[in-house]
């Protein structure tokens, strides 16, 4: 069993790989949960014999019953929220300030006392769950900007383990990091760790500077060196995707079946373009929607053989910038619509809504370019997705130069969201490019995607940890859970 103290790897990342959902009957059932995080770890804890701490989704009340369980192969240790914390941790500190803050202020961060403190009690519970299930010195690997703090609390409980923390999201520039009135208490947190891993080396250094600069700690390097001697390394993991099995999907019957059906649904246009993000302020949706409108109101494109789909999944509907940018892309939507649609042809077609992953395939087999313009993104999954299922080598992607991906992908067509005219002109260009030079530039990314997979990001980074040299000094103390 892993879930009782003899866990040899644990991964502790804010939400577990699937959700508690009530029926409408009252009855609780678990379903899969939707982001990033979750499609790139899974493989991971298939191979691994390793347990899983993560919060289910929802507000618990006190008399819930949360035991551990198996779940599709995986132990899985739910950390519930009261529905205060869910207020002040989740959508509070984690996401109405550290987001905000960690993706260039592109909204306002809130810095607000009480979340703070919700914050630090919502780490220490996930640190104590991680400290009771982790088997002598084994691997710990937290996960993404929610728990900062674990790495720290668990060292204090949990001496003997090596513990790995990875951001999946960006890491500020000191200058904007510096904003964070608990700047201190997040750097000293995340120096818990023996492995800090970034997606960008940029991040690493960006971390580096301010632990030199606001903790005092000697650094060299990609190295910090704390007063009793143990070192942190802080280096980039560039994270990707399960290349192999989206590619299977891709060529599946039912997948190109589907992709047929969706372009004769959209009646079988000249040319479709795809959108897909997690509504969300940083992915940059307004922008690259007017864009296109405009190229619809100037000619360039005709609604009779073009088409822009995009799918919006929702996402923190709570939080309360997350709502006013859902009422401006509606509105945006409505309007360019009414202008510019024709009977049985919107310009865009929007899709509120999240979907499978063979879905998903289908999609991204029936678009010819796939336009990703995120204002910040740590790496972005959908765009390696939209490349592994391009086995034919066509199809175009034109990418946020201010996406972590853009720093692999360099063949696709690069932008910058903030310049409207460019993304036209660069949407353009891809519209118009020569079959060979469509093949040049997918081939290439095709490449990379398939050498650099979730695999190699997953093994390589837990094949690091595992050569950490184990404290010497071991004490373990382990509470109960
Ligand atoms: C991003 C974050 C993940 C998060 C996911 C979905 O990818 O890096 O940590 O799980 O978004 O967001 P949510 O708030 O629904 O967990």
């Amino acid at each position: 069993m892993t879930a009782n103290g003899n866990a040899d790897l644990v991964i502790v990342a804010n939400r577990l790989p699937v959700d508690r959902v009530i029926e409408p009957d009252g009855t609780p059932r678990w379903r899969r949960s939707p982001g990033g995080l979750v499609s790139a770890l899974e493989p991971v804890m298939r191979v691994h014999d390793g347990a899983w701490i993560g919060w289910p989704g929802g507000a618990q009340e006190d008399d819930d019953d949360l035991a551990p369980f198996v779940e599709d192969g995986m132990q899985l240790v739910p950390v519930p929220l009261s529905a205060q914390e869910v207020e002040e941790f989740y959508e509070g500190f984690s996401n109405g300030t550290l987001w905000p803050l960690y993706h260039d202020v592109v909204a306002k961060p809130l810095f607000k006392r009480e979340w703070w403190e919700a914050y630090r009690k919502v780490n220490q519970r996930f640190a104590e769950r991680a400290a009771a299930v982790a088997a002598p010195g084994a691997m710990v690997w937290v996960h993404d900007y929610q728990l900062q703090l674990v790495p720290r609390m668990l060292r204090e409980l949990r001496p003997d383990l090596r513990i790995g923390f990875f951001l999946h999201i960006p890491f500020p520039p000191a200058e904007l990091f510096s904003q964070l009135p608990w700047r201190r208490a997040v750097l000293e947190g995340l120096l818990g760790a023996d492995i800090v891993g970034f997606h960008l080396p940029g991040g690493a250094q960006n971390f580096v500077r301010l632990v030199r600069q606001r903790v005092g700690h000697k650094t060299h390097r990609d190295l910090v060196t704390l007063p009793d001697g143990r070192q942190v390394r802080a280096a980039a993991y560039p994270i990707s995707i399960d290349a192999a099995d989206f590619e299977e999907l891709a060529r599946s019957p039912e997948v190109s079946r589907r992709a047929e059906s969706i372009r004769a649904a959209l009646g079988h246009p000249k040319r479709v373009l795809l959108g897909v993000d997690r509504l969300d302020y940083t992915k940059g949706i307004y922008p690259r929607l007017r864009a296109y409108a405009e190229l619809v109101a100037d000619g360039t494109f005709d609604v009779e053989d073009t088409v822009f789909v995009q799918v919006a999944t929702p996402s923190r509907e709570r939080v309360d910038e997350y709502r006013r940018m859902r009422d401006e892309i509606d509105m945006l939507v409505g309007r360019v619509n009414g202008d510019l649609g024709k009977i049985g042809h919107p310009a865009i077609s929007y899709l509120h809504s999240s979907y499978p992953r063979e879905e998903m395939a289908a999609l991204y087999r029936a678009a010819d370019i796939m336009v990703v313009t995120p204002y910040r993104d740590g790496m972005n999954l959908v765009c390696k997705e939209y490349v592994a299922c391009r086995y034919d080598n066509d199809g175009a992607l034109v990418l946020s130069e201010f996406a972590g991906a853009a720093h692999e992908l360099n063949q696709a067509w690069l932008v910058n969201p903030y310049d409207i005219n460019g993304m036209k002109a660069a949407i353009v260009e891809a519209a118009n490019a020569e079959p060979k030079e469509l093949t040049r530039r997918m081939k290439a990314m095709r490449k990379t995607v398939r050498e650099h997979d979730v695999d190699r990001w997953a093994t390589g980074f837990l094949e690091e940890l595992d050569a950490v040299r184990p404290p010497s000094r071991r004490r373990v103390r382990r509470p109960a859970i």
